[in-house]
């Protein structure tokens, strides 16, 4: 959401961004301090001077006629931070992130935490961008981009995903709970103002929410574990019960 999209007074919208930026700069300060995300980051910032990301997403959007579309926002660090502790992201996990943007979270989450990701987007300008930065400032395989459509992919290898539903129509949410299910049991799915949880109990179970700081306020964060619901322990011990049952039965038949 953007002061574009927001219907907000232009100029009133433009200062509230501006003042949450600098407040949201302040608080991440301490998460920048590296050579490579420095080096990104600048060359990010510059390459975006004239024309902002927010702008070059409403032009993409509006040539595909899709007016009423929010199409940009970004995860501020400090929230992003908060996500991959709760995660306990590693340098042995592989994190997705459907709809990177401008490849940012790719990039800080496998520069802070060394951890594989790999990010997808639609934005053929900002993919572009971002393997250029990648490849000039990451050891090779650590961060990938793809241009494309988050919904053609093969979701089955993935134990981390992270994707920011702020943005989207609640008929895309859905679709983005139909591409999770995909996952394999057990693997985590990170929401910004989603739950996939609420919208299929049977594949999602919500392991934990919390607030997530965005330029535009406050977000809901969910942690979701792909799987069926846990069963209680008296629910598997009438189970267990159940499945004596017919055991006993066949031995007791056996000669
Ligand atoms: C709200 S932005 C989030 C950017 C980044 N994930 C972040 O949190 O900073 C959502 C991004 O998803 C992209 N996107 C939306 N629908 C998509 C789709 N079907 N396939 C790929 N990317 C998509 C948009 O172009 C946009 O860049």
């Amino acid at each position: 959401m953007n002061w574009k999209n927001a219907r907000e007074n232009r100029l009133w919208g433009w200062f509230r961004a501006l003042v949450t930026e600098v407040m949201l700069s302040v608080v991440g300060f301490r998460y920048i301090f590296s050579f490579r995300f420095i080096y990104f980051e600048l060359h990010r910032r510059a390459f975006f001077f004239l024309c902002s990301p927010w702008a070059v997403s409403r032009r993409f959007l509006d040539q595909r006629g899709e007016f009423d579309a929010q199409g940009y926002g970004e995860t501020p660090l400090v929230t992003l931070n908060a996500v991959a502790r709760r995660l306990k992201l590693s340098s042995s996990d592989a994190l997705l992130e459907l709809g990177s943007g401008t490849g940012r979270n790719c990039m800080w989450l496998s520069d802070r935490y060394g951890c594989r990701t790999l990010g997808i987007e639609q934005i053929p300008l900002f993919v572009q961008l971002g393997k250029k930065l990648a490849r000039q400032s990451m050891p090779p395989g650590k961060v990938s981009f793809i241009c494309g459509d988050m919904f053609g992919l093969d979701m089955s290898r993935w134990q981390r995903v992270y994707v920011d539903c702020t943005a989207m129509s609640e008929s895309c949410i859905r679709q983005v709970a139909m591409l999770c299910a995909g996952l394999p049991n057990g693997a985590k799915v990170v929401t910004v103002n989603a739950s996939l949880a609420q919208l299929m109990p049977e594949r999602f179970q919500l392991e934990s929410t919390f607030p997530g700081l965005f330029i535009w306020g406050w977000s809901d964060m969910r942690i979701q574990r792909v799987g069926p619901p846990e069963e209680s322990p008296e629910e598997q011990q009438d189970q267990q019960g159940d499945r004596s049952i017919p055991l006993t039965v066949t031995e007791a038949q056996e000669p």
